[in-house]
């Protein structure tokens, strides 16, 4: 078997992501369906059948799993579904996930869960959802349950995928559904969802003391598009700080300072993270146009034109930038990574080898300069649902390409490549000079 020559530690955790609405189908109690119904996605479209891992596709992406030679998987579960009324447990819907989880752990796969990545019961949207304290205590219920129902076959969570993602989807095209449009309410929803991460921290070690508890950040490499413009630089520290640096700071030292709303310190937050998530995907150019754009602060995302990029609004393909957020987790966290999500929306497959390959070499790097990375999650195993881009074409980040209609799955050439990787335990010269 060919032989990595930038090979990664032994025991190195490789795996691909999904989130249960993106590949399930069939979910229509959730708010994520109702913002559906209400046309906020591309061409219309709704989730649907997805990847129809709910009917019973599960199993045979988890053969494609072993077939890629990963060794672990990041699912998420659906609170809606454990939990469709207030208090009342649906065991059938216990009974499927663990056949999911068992199925994983019979073909060699460690399974990892996020219990909160976007989706929440349409019944807390009558309870203020995210914007209210008492969200905190049903989110700890729903946490306990899950670890109880799950934690024989799980010993990896993720208690929160990505707050401020979570907060500017609802801000900028969810209109009402969860934060009413209002700015505050993006600092408001974070606030509460860390509160809810060292609840679930807590109450995760209280039922499973051995198990291992984080939460996935997304961090952007947020760049001055004129270095030499004072307000460009400025608007790229704003973004960097309301993006993913305040959700840092009260991560590392409890203190919680938004850039509007009421500070407050979070004591119960310090010491709440086995490990720590990346998921790192881009670079924005931030430039400060008040007369482009009254409608972002004044602020304008872009990629440099001469730089590889992803489809509009995407932005910019950039290895280093992996390096340079991996610094800023090490200055803060004292705590073996995970990235917990990486990968590219592109149909086509023509820039995920290049970009499997500069990511992956970039993270052997850092790995050499003595960063505690323990793991990589691309997303995705499969094409699925992506939130408000729908089914887009441009919008496909599956090492296996999936046609919906006949739910055929195709390993890409990437995937290939991923599972060459796996094999060889790192990159190989051949591969760094064919795609790097
Ligand atoms: C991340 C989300 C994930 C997926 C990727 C492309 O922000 O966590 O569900 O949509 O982007």
């Amino acid at each position: 078997m060919t032989q990595a020559d930038y090979p990664f530690p032994e025991g190195f955790l490789w795996g691909t992501a999904t989130s249960a609405y993106q590949v399930e189908g069939g979910g229509d109690t959730n708010d994520w369906y109702d913002l559906n119904q209400q046309g906020c996605t591309w061409n219309e479209a709704l989730a649907g059948r997805a990847d129809e891992w709910w009917s019973g596709r599960a199993e045979e992406d988890i053969q494609r799993m072993a077939e890629l030679k990963t060794t672990t998987h990041r699912m998420s579960i659906a609170w809606d579904r454990i939990e469709p009324k207030p208090d009342q447990w649906d065991e059938v819907a216990i009974a499927r996930y663990r056949a999911i989880l068992t199925a994983m752990r019979a073909a060699g796969i460690r399974p990892m869960i996020t219990l909160h990545h976007f989706t929440n019961p349409l019944w807390l949207t009558e309870f203020g959802c995210w914007q209210t304290p008492a969200t905190v205590d049903r989110f700890d219920r729903y946490v306990a349950k899950a670890v109880e129902s799950f934690g024989d076959l799980c010993d990896l969570w993720c208690t929160i995928n990505e707050p401020s993602v979570y907060g500017l989807y609802n801000l900028i095209r969810g209109k009402n559904l969860m934060t009413g449009g209002d700015p505050r309410a993006y600092f408001r929803v974070i606030y509460y969802l860390l509160k809810g991460h060292a609840r679930a921290y807590a109450t995760i070690h209280r039922l499973q003391p051995d198990a291992e508890v984080g939460i996935a950040q997304n961090m952007v490499a947020w760049h001055p598009s004129n270095p030499r413009n004072w307000f460009d630089v400025l608007a790229k520290r704003v973004m960097a700080r309301v993006f993913s640096g305040m959700m840092l700071e009260a991560l590392q030292t409890g203190r919680w300072r938004p850039l509007i709303g009421r500070r407050d310190t979070i004591p119960e937050l310090v010491d709440t993270l086995d490990w720590i998530g990346l998921n790192y995907y881009q670079r924005y150019n931030v430039r400060f146009a008040p007369f482009r754009s009254p409608g972002t602060f004044g602020l304008v995302w872009e990629p440099r034109p001469d730089h590889p990029h992803g489809p509009p609004h995407w932005g910019e393909f950039y290895p280093q930038g992996l390096i340079e957020n991996l610094e800023r987790l090490r200055r803060r966290f004292d705590v073996p990574i995970l990235i917990t999500e990486n990968g590219i929306p592109c149909g086509d497959d023509a820039l995920r080898e290049k970009f499997l390959v500069d990511h992956l070499y970039a993270l052997w790097q850092a790995i050499q300069d003595g960063m505690p990375i323990k793991g990589y999650y691309f997303w995705s195993l499969i094409d699925n649902f992506e939130w408000h881009e729908g089914y887009s074409p441009d919008y496909r980040f599956g090492l296996y390409d999936v046609d919906f209609d006949s739910q055929k799955r195709t390993l890409r050439d990437s995937g290939k490549l991923y599972r060459g990787i796996i094999e060889a335990g790192g990159l190989t010269r051949g591969m760094v000079e064919e795609h790097a």
